[in-house]
């Protein structure tokens, strides 16, 4: 297996199978506004994903739960203008696709129509699978979410990791597979053991993107927000912090205070 990293102009889908097949790692991160998706295309992340996480990090809700398709329309429309080369994958909110098969299709063309975007995600397995296969057939390409699903936190009741039993793990294991069948491009694993992801990552062709689920598979995916520091609450384990945002944002704009209070700025340069 090579590690060889081939250029890529834009992502497609087919370009990620054909990451996994040559065995080079895929990098996913979200981005919910032009600014942020512009920094995170241009340091060649491969895929960038609108989340219904934009629900807890842009505004403030406990869960993902409240998002409606119109804000993930809004978001998705801001970030496709600025990815030139990432694959732009949007999360169909909840409520959107778990009662009706043409209801979920309706809201993977909104999505599409009015944003722009390449791709939709949802979270679960059989119990959506009337969903996923008419959104694929109507030509939309689908990522599965499997694991800690966070549009069902109320019926987990928790955050812990997710199918540490067996039912859990061989349920989990039968839904990659028809995900996979019904032509899901991907597959995004939350916070699961290791091994297990690894398992469902061999076993199927399309590619498996984890958070909190080890290194066996085939990329990786986080909030940007946690990665950078921002958000400094959250402290899962399976988060690596590359800065600490929140404090140095908050050192400058104290700095900036202190400048306004003592009248240092604006001096005469900043000054027409
Ligand atoms: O909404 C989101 O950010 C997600 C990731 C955590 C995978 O679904």
């Amino acid at each position: 297996m090579s590690t060889a990293k081939k250029e890529y102009k834009r992502v497609t889908v087919k370009s990620l199978v054909e990451m996994k097949q040559n065995g080079e790692r895929i990098s996913m991160l979200t981005a919910y506004d032009y600014s942020m998706a512009k920094i995170v295309d241009a340091a060649n992340v491969d895929v960038i994903l609108v989340g219904d996480s934009a629900s807890n990090v842009m505004a403030g809700h406990e869960t993902t739960l409240p998002i409606t398709l119109d804000q993930m329309i809004y978001h998705a429309s801001s970030v496709i203008k600025a990815a030139r080369r990432a694959l732009v994958v949007v999360d169909i909110p909840f409520g959107r696709y778990q009662s009706d098969s043409k209801e979920a299709l309706r809201s993977a063309i909104r999505i599409m129509k009015e944003s722009g975007a390449h791709a939709v995600k949802v979270e679960g397995g059989e119990e959506i699978k009337e969903s996923v296969k008419r959104i694929i057939q109507a030509g939309i390409p689908v990522m599965g979410h499997l694991g800690l699903t966070p549009q069902s936190i109320y019926k987990f009741g928790t955050y812990t990791v997710r199918a540490k039993e067996e039912a859990e793990a061989e349920k989990l294991k039968k839904d990659a597979k028809m995900l996979e069948k019904y032509g899901c491009f991907g597959i995004v694993l939350e916070k699961i053991p290791a091994n297990l992801a690894q398992e469902v990552a061999e076993s199927v062709t399309i590619p498996v993107i984890g958070i909190g689920a080890g290194g066996g598979v085939d990329g990786q995916v986080l909030v940007v927000h946690d990665l950078l520091g921002m958000t400094h609450e959250f402290n899962p384990r399976f988060l690596r912090r590359y800065m600490n945002l929140y404090d140095e944002m908050g050192k400058a704009i104290a700095r900036y205070v202190d400048d306004v209070k003592s009248r240092d700025f604006p001096s005469s340069e900043e000054s027409y």
